[in-house]
C-alpha cells in the first residue's frame, strides 16, 4: 500500500509539473499514463536519441476486418480467398491528407521526408531524434523511468497540435510503459519433479503423464503418422524476443532423443529484425527458445521453420546497453507485414506479452490492428495466453492503475487481441486437465469488445457463472483463451540445465508454460495447413471465427481446472469454452475430417 501511495504521490507531483508548464499554443494532450509502478528519475539528456513511431489513421480498418470476416467464414462463398499484401495495403494505407498533414508538421520541425522510415503500408512513419527535439515535438519532458530492475525512457504524457487528432492514433514510446514477459519455459525444479507421480506409467501411454515428448504429443493429438507433404509452399515461423536464442547443436540432440530420424536433416532459417542475435556458442540457446523451436520441429519436421529474433528493447536508446524494458511487437509486425505473399509463413507461434493495462489503449488497438492485417492475408497468429491467470498471485497489483481502489484482474496483450488465437495451457496424460503449476492466462480484454464469432460460447459461459467474480472483470470484453494445448513437463536440451542437472553433463531438463502450449498447438496447426496445401487449397488464415462455429467439434474439451489468481481462484473451467482451456486441445485426424468441407 505505501509504494501506491508513492507512486500516487509522484504521479500528482509529475501532474503538478506538467500542469505548470504553458500548454503549447494550438497544442492538446493526446494521452497520460499513470505509470503505475514506475519512479520518475528525472529528464532525460536532451542530446540521446530515441526512435518516434508515429501511427498514422489508416483510410479503413473496418473494410479490412469486413473482408477478413468474410473470407473466414466458412459459411461464406468467399471462404478462404485471403487478400493479397497489395489489397490489404490498399484498405490501411492513410488518405493523402493524413500523410500530408503529419509530413509537414514534422517538416516543420526540420524532419524532412528523407529522414522518415515507413511501414509497407505507409500506416506507420519512424523517425530518429533527440531527446530534445522530442520534447518540442510532444511538448514534454522525456524522463527516464525504473521500476523492477527495468530501466526505460518514456513521457509519461504528450501532445500533439490539435488538428493533428484526426490523423495521428499514437506516437510512442511516450506512453506505453508495458514490460514484455515471456510466457515461461518455467524451469521445473527438483521438487517439483519429485513430486511428479511417477506411478502412473503405463504401458499405453509410458511416462507421458509426467514428461511430455514429441511422441507424447503426437499421440494425444492423434498426429502420429502424418508425414508433412506441403514442405515446399507450407511454412511455421517463430517468434522470438528478450535476447533468447534458439540452438541448433541443441535441437540435433533433443531431435536425437525425441526424433531421431530428423536429426542432421532439420534445420531452421533464423532472421533477425532490429539488430537482433542468434549466437550458435555451444552454451547460446535459452529455454524459451530451445523449448519454441525443438518441440515445433519435432512435431512438424521436414516442415520449414524461420526463427524470427526481434531485438532492440524500447526505446531504441542505442547509447545504454542497460536500458532494457519491453521489447517492440511492433517491430516483428511491421518486418513481417513487408514480406511478401509468398514469403509469408502460413502459420506463426509467439509465446510473448504484456498486461493489457499497461500498453496503453491506442497502442495497443495499432498493434492488434497490425497483426488483424497480417491475418487477413491467410496467416494463422498463435499467442500464448499468458501463465499468471487472471493476474498475478500477488492481488496487490490487480488493480486499475486509474483508480487504486478498484480491483481488476489483468488480461495479457496480445492473447486478448480478437484477431489471433490465443492458447491456454492444460496438464496430465490422456486425461487433460487445467495446468496447475501455475495458472493458464484467461480472462476478458478491457480494451476490445467481444467479437461476434465467440458471442454465443462466450454468453452461454457467462450465464453459466453467474455473479460470483463480478466486478473483477469487463464482461462485455473478447474473452481468452480460445483453445488450449498441453503446457507443462516437457522435456527440452537447453544450457540452463548444465546446472541444473549436471551430474552427467546433460542439457535435459523439464519446463513449462503456456509458452509450451502456443508452439505445440500451432504445430498442429501448421499440419492441417500442409494437408489443406498438399490438396492445393488455400491456408487456413484466420482461425477463429471456423473454430467456434464447426471446428471445436475436433477439440478434447477440457472441464477441469481454473484460471486463478490476484488472490482468488479464478475463473473455473466447464463444459465448452471457458476462459482458461478455451475451446479445448486438438484432435489432429477429426479436424483434418471436419476440414474436408472448406
Ligand atoms: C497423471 O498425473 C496426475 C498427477 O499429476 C494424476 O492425478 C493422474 O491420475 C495421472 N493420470 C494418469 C492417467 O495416470
Ligand atoms: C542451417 O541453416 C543455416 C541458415 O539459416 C545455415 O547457415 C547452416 O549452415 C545450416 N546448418 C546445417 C547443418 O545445415
Ligand atoms: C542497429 O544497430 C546499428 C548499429 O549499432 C544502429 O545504427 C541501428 O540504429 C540499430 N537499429 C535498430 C533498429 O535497433
Ligand atoms: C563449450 O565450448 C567451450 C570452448 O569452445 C569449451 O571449453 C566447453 O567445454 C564447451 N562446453 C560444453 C558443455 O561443451
Ligand atoms: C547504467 O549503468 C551504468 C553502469 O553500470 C550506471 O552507472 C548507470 O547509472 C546506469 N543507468 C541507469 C539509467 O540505470
Ligand atoms: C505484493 O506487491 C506489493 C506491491 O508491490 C508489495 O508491497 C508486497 O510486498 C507484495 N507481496 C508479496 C507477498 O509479494
Ligand atoms: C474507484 O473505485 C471504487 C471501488 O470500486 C469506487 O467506489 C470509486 O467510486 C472509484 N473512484 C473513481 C474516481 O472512479
Ligand atoms: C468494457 O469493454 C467494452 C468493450 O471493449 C469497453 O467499451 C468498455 O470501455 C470497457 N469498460 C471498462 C470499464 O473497461
Ligand atoms: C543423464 O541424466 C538424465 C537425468 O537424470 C538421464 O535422463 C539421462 O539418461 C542420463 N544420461 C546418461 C548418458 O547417462
Ligand atoms: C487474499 O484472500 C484472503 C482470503 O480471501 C484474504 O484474507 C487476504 O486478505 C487476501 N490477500 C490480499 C493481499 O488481498
Amino acid at each position: 500500500m505505501r509504494r501506491s501511495l508513492r507512486s500516487l504521490l509522484l504521479l500528482s507531483l509529475a501532474a503538478l509539473a506538467l500542469a505548470a508548464r504553458e500548454q503549447r499554443a494550438g497544442y492538446a494532450c493526446k494521452d497520460r499514463s499513470a505509470a503505475h509502478g514506475w519512479r520518475n528519475l528525472g529528464p532525460a539528456r536532451p542530446d540521446r536519441t530515441l526512435t518516434l513511431e508515429i501511427a498514422l489513421k489508416q483510410s479503413n480498418f473496418e473494410g479490412l476486418h469486413e473482408q477478413l470476416m468474410l473470407r473466414s467464414d466458412p459459411e461464406s462463398t468467399l471462404y478462404g480467398q485471403h487478400l493479397s499484401q497489395a489489397e490489404v495495403e490498399g484498405l490501411i494505407h492513410p488518405e493523402e491528407e493524413t500523410r500530408a498533414s503529419v509530413l509537414q508538421w514534422l517538416a516543420d520541425h526540420g524532419l524532412g521526408e528523407e529522414v522518415l522510415r515507413w511501414s509497407s503500408a505507409g500506416d506507420w512513419a519512424f523517425v530518429t531524434v533527440t531527446v530534445e527535439l522530442a520534447n518540442r515535438l510532444l511538448d514534454t519532458e522525456y524522463s527516464i523511468w525504473h521500476k523492477d530492475g527495468h530501466t526505460i525512457l518514456r513521457s509519461g504524457a504528450y501532445s500533439i497540435p490539435h488538428e493533428l487528432f484526426a490523423h495521428i492514433d499514437t506516437i510512442q514510446p511516450t506512453t506505453d510503459f508495458s514490460i514484455m514477459r515471456k510466457h515461461g519455459a518455467v524451469p521445473m525444479t527438483d521438487e517439483d519433479v519429485s513430486a511428479l507421480d511417477l506411478s502412473t506409467a503405463s504401458s499405453e501411454w509410458g511416462t507421458c503423464n509426467t514428461t511430455v515428448t514429441i511422441d507424447c504429443l503426437q499421440k494425444l493429438y492423434k498426429t502420429e503418422g502424418y508425414f508433412p507433404r506441403a514442405v515446399e509452399v507450407n511454412h511455421l515461423g517463430v517468434a522470438a524476443y528478450l535476447g533468447d536464442d534458439a540452438n541448433l547443436d541443441d535441437l540435433n540432440e533433443f531431435l536425437s532423443l525425441q526424433r531421431p530420424e530428423a536429426v542432421g536433416h532439420a534445420n531452421f532459417t533464423t532472421v533477425l529484425i532490429s539488430n537482433g542475435t542468434n549466437p550458435q556458442t555451444n552454451l547460446s540457446g535459452t529455454t524459451e527458445s530451445a523449448l519454441d523451436i525443438q518441440f515445433t520441429t519435432g512435431l512438424t519436421w521436414p516442415t520449414h521453420i524461420t526463427f524470427y529474433e526481434t531485438g532492440g528493447t524500447r526505446p531504441h536508446l542505442f547509447d545504454a546497453a542497460n536500458m532494457t524494458g519491453s521489447a517492440n511487437f511492433l517491430d516483428w509486425v511491421t518486418y513481417v507485414s513487408s514480406l511478401p505473399d509468398d514469403q509469408l509463413p502460413s502459420t506463426f507461434s509467439t509465446s510473448y506479452g504484456s498486461e493489457e493495462v499497461t500498453v496503453p489503449i491506442d497502442y495497443a488497438q495499432r498493434v492488434c490492428a497490425g497483426l488483424a492485417a497480417l491475418t487477413a492475408r491467410g496467416v494463422s497468429l498463435m499467442y500464448s495466453s499468458g501463465d499468471s491467470g487472471v493476474g498475478y498471485a500477488n492481488a496487490s497489483f490487480c488493480v486499475d492503475p486509474n483508480n487504486l481502489s478498484q480491483k481488476m484482474f489483468l488480461p495479457n496483450f496480445p492473447a486478448s487481441c480478437p484477431y489471433i488465437t490465443s492458447v491456454g495451457g492444460t496438464q496430465n496424460i490422456p486425461n487433460e486437465v487445467a495446468v496447475t503449476r501455475f495458472a493458464s492466462g484467461g480472462g476478458f480484454s478491457n480494451f476490445f469488445g467481444r467479437p461476434s464469432y465467440q458471442d454465443k460460447a462466450v454468453s452461454k459461459y457467462l450465464s453459466w457463472l453467474g455473479s460470483d467474480l463480478t466486478g473483477w472483470y469487463n464482461a462485455s470484453g473478447r474473452g481468452f483463451p480460445d483453445v488450449a494445448a498441453q503446457g507443462d513437463r516437457f522435456q527440452i536440451v537447453a544450457p540452463a540445465y548444465l546446472t541444473v542437472k549436471s551430474s552427467n553433463g546433460t542439457k535435459i531438463g523439464l519446463v513449462g508454460g503456456t509458452s509450451a502450449s502456443s508452439p505445440t498447438f500451432a504445430s498442429v496447426v501448421a499440419l492441417l495447413n500442409d494437408v489443406r496445401r498438399s490438396q492445393r487449397k488455400p491456408a487456413l488464415g484466420f482461425l477463429n471465427p471456423l473454430l467456434y462455429s464447426r471446428l471445436y467439434l475436433g477439440l478434447n474439451d477440457i472441464t477441469v481446472g481454473s484460471s486463478f489468481g490476484c488472490n482468488t481462484t479464478g475463473f473455473p473451467a466447464t463444459h465448452g469454452w471457458d476462459p482458461v482451456t478455451g475451446l479445448g486441445t486438438p484432435d489432429f485426424q477429426k479436424l483434418v475430417a471436419l476440414m474436408e468441407f472448406l
